[in-house]
């Protein structure tokens, strides 16, 4: 826990590219927590399109008016990144039961690694249910419009990348 009485979240992912799911998470964590450190963490089962610097900025430029939400990237295990900066909570998003067997497992192994913090999912609004990033990179890549997808900010540049020439 941190030395202060200041309550910090990390809220993990792989955020590639970050969705308006994502953001509303994000935006809903803010709320609970004094602080969030939003972490594009590597998830070893996925190969990302974009570089972790890429997956960053696009998440700063979302959140640039949430003064409370920090972005980083990290590497390495999650529980370590969240004992060595005091956070006491780990916040993911559940959109259905189809996420809740991996998340369980996640929740359980990083409250093995590290007790002191606590797993905390904020269950999805019912129009994200269907929205995933891999959707996301799949309509960009034919030209499809993913500005209901995404923030409408970064729609353009997602495109841009990711449209097959
Ligand atoms: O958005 P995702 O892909 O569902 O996020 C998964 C992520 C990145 C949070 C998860 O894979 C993760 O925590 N990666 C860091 C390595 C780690 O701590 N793995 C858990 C122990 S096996």
């Amino acid at each position: 826990m941190s030395s202060t009485s200041e309550r910090l979240a990390v809220c993990p992912g792989s955020f590639d590219p970050v969705t308006l799911g994502h953001l509303d998470i994000m935006t809903r964590a803010s709320e609970l927590f004094d602080r969030v450190i939003v972490l594009v963490s590597a998830n070893y089962d996925k190969k990302p399109s974009f570089s972790a610097e890429e997956r960053m900025d696009l998440i700063r430029e979302v959140t640039k008016n949430i003064p409370n939400i920090e972005v980083d990237t990290h590497d390495g295990l999650l529980a370590d990144y969240v004992r060595d900066c005091g956070a006491c909570a780990i916040v993911k998003g559940l959109r259905a039961m189809t996420d809740f067997e991996y998340e369980f497992q996640m929740a359980l192994i990083n409250k093995k690694l590290y007790p002191d913090a606590e797993t905390v999912f904020l269950v999805t609004k019912s129009e994200n249910m269907y929205l995933s990033s891999s959707v996301v990179k799949q309509i960009a890549s034919f030209g499809g419009d993913i500005s209901g997808f995404v923030p409408p900010e970064i729609a353009d540049r997602i495109t841009e990348r990711l449209l097959r020439r």
